[in-house]
């Protein structure tokens, strides 16, 4: 799967900056509010654990068939880090398969950055030999939904540990 390898992808307002442990201090304030993971699970980490964090992403995957993307989004005008945008691929019976999810810090949330950041990964991810984008959602984060269906996502009937999937093929 070394075929896949995350590269800066910039679109109006921002870079999608490939993840770097010295990211780590930055992105603990950034995504410092507990309510961040309300839907998703857990709880903020430390800078210090966030920087073992980036270190076990940035080694990659311990299984080759699986390769890991991630990306901190850069506002270039205000020059700060507002959240993440992440896309794990694998392979399915279709072809290569990328699973996405994405985060913003509170204070940047309701300015449309995910939902830009989203659709410009979905778009870089189209032009890879990726043939499957899905996401898995949970019912009731309406956020994450509107996101996910501006990047051209659709829910599906199929649940993955309480989380709808969504998902979009890549054919043209
Ligand atoms: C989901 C998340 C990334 C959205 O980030 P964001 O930058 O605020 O999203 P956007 O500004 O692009 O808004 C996306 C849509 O959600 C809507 N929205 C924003 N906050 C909302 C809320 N609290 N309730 C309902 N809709 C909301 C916006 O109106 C917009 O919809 P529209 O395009 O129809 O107007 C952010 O809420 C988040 O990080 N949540 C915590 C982490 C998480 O749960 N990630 C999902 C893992 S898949």
């Amino acid at each position: 799967m070394s075929t896949f390898a995350a590269r800066t992808i910039s679109t109006g307002r921002l870079d999608l900056v490939p993840l770097q442990v010295e990211h780590a201090e930055e992105m603990a304030a950034v995504l410092s509010d507990p309510a961040l993971y309300a839907f998703i699970g857990g709880t903020p980490h430390t800078p210090q654990a966030l920087r073992s964090r980036y270190q076990r992403l940035t080694a990659g995957s311990p299984d080759p068939a699986v390769t890991w993307l991630n990306w901190v989004i850069r506002l270039r005008d205000e020059a700060c880090l507002t959240g993440t945008v992440q896309a794990t691929i694998s392979s399915s019976g279709d072809g290569p398969l990328a699973e996405i999810a994405w985060m913003m810090g509170t204070p940047w949330q309701g300015r449309g950055i995910a939902t830009e950041a989203a659709r410009e990964l979905v778009g870089w991810l189209s032009r890879l030999p990726v043939r499957t984008v899905i996401a898995h959602i949970h019912p009731e984060h309406q956020a994450s939904a509107a996101v996910a269906a501006a990047a051209g996502l659709t829910p599906t009937d199929e649940w993955h540990e309480g989380e709808i999937r969504w998902h979009r093929s890549t054919r043209r």
